[in-house]
């Protein structure tokens, strides 16, 4: 029995997240899973009610589950609310309770789309790498940190056990892959990133089968761009990750076809990487495939089961391939699907 927690939130939220619980109701069927799937308020939708953006009550659903599926969170509506009655302070205090420090980000590119991004289709295609971001430490957390008048400080600190476990786990996303890690720092000029690097060379003793590189976090971006096939996985702290997994998501294509997991050592988190969109909110505009394909993620992190994850994969691939397309992935002479057109067709394709 797995149970996954699912909470919405605003805007496109409940539009994907919806077309999310359909398809896992379809894997439900078709492989005779049992799946149990509870709905909690998020985000302003929570707010609305309980003048909280994330309650106790949601909180206690989130860590006493398998999986917890986010939609987004997020509006003009709650914008001006103070700092830290905001939903993006909800997102980080989910997070943080819930001890994600991992995050993926796979960088995918489906074939019926390689016409979709900035780059030329030959450098493109075949591309399929997965970066993996520190999420809790690093330069966004450490203290001390502030602004005067006359200057502003931040601190670059990562512990042992926070490289460690994350490196571990990058050893172990690229033994279930081509076997390559390239770690990114910025060790010519950080000791911060020398240190991390060190940390990152003595894991590697246990996992002798993997081929490990390292490569300045500038080179990166560039290399990024230039021959994205030459990755497999990235692993790099939590400041370069937050850049890194922008540029090498975009690079194949539409905001609506990206997935993520947060993983922890007890819980996991997966959502599409786009926001509310407000301004398709409600239309059933919105691209599902994002969120779809975050289940897919689910399925292969938490639930072990790798074969489902791909047939997510193939049934989205097959849907694509078809030529069916919404808004933000069409060309001017596609027709346009609607979320729910979309979601139909993956399903069936399942
Ligand atoms: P956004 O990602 O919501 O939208 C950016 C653009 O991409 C919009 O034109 C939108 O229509 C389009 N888009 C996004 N997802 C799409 C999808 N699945 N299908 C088709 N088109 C899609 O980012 P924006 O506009 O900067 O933020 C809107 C709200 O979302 C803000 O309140 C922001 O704080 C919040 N946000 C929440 C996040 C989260 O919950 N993790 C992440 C990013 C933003
Ligand atoms: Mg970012």
């Amino acid at each position: 029995m797995f149970k996954i927690v699912t909470i919405p939130g605003d805007g496109i939220g409940p539009e994907v997240v919806a077309s999310a619980v359909q398809v896992i109701n379809a894997l439900e069927e078709k492989y005779d899973l049992e799946v149990s799937i509870e709905e909690h308020l998020f985000g302003g939708a929570s707010y609305d009610v309980h003048s909280e953006m994330l309650t106790e009550e949601t909180l206690e659903a989130c860590k006493n589950c398998d999986a917890v599926l986010l939609g987004a969170v997020g509006g003009p509506k709650w914008e001006n609310l103070p700092h830290e009655k905001k939903p993006e302070a909800a997102l980080l205090r989910i997070r943080k309770e819930l001890g994600l420090f991992a995050n993926f980000r796979p960088a995918k590119v489906y074939d019926a789309l390689v016409n979709a991004s900035s780059l030329k289709p030959d450098i493109l295609s075949g591309t399929d790498f997965m970066v993996i971001r520190e999420l809790t430490g690093g330069i966004y957390f450490g203290q001390p940190r502030g602004y005067d008048d006359t200057k502003g400080w931040n601190t670059m600190v990562y512990e042992k056990y926070e490289v460690e476990r994350i490196a571990r786990l990058a050893f172990e996303t690229a033994m279930k892959r081509e076997k390559r890690l390239v770690c990114i720092d910025k060790a010519n000029v950080l000791e911060c990133s020398q240190f991390w690097r060190n940390i990152v060379h003595e894991v590697h003793k246990d996992f002798p089968d993997v081929e490990l590189t390292d490569m300045y976090v500038d080179n990166a971006a560039m290399q990024v761009v230039r021959d994205p096939k030459q990755f497999d996985v990235i692993v790099t702290k939590n400041l370069f990750g937050d850049i890194l997994s922008d540029i090498s998501g975009m690079i194949t294509g539409s905001l609506g076809m990206l997935p993520s997991a947060s993983i922890g050592k007890n819980h996991a988190l997966y959502e599409p990487i786009h926001g509310s969109a407000p301004d398709i909110a409600g239309q059933n505009k919105a691209n599902p495939i994002a969120t779809i394909a975050s289940v897919a993620m689910m399925f292969e992190h938490s639930f072990s089961m790798q074969h489902v994850a791909d047939d997510i994969y193939k049934a989205i691939e097959k849907t694509l391939e078809s030529g069916m397309r919404t808004a933000d992935i069409a060309n001017s002479d596609d027709n346009i699907a609607s979320t729910t057109e979309i979601t139909d067709a993956i399903t069936a394709n399942l």
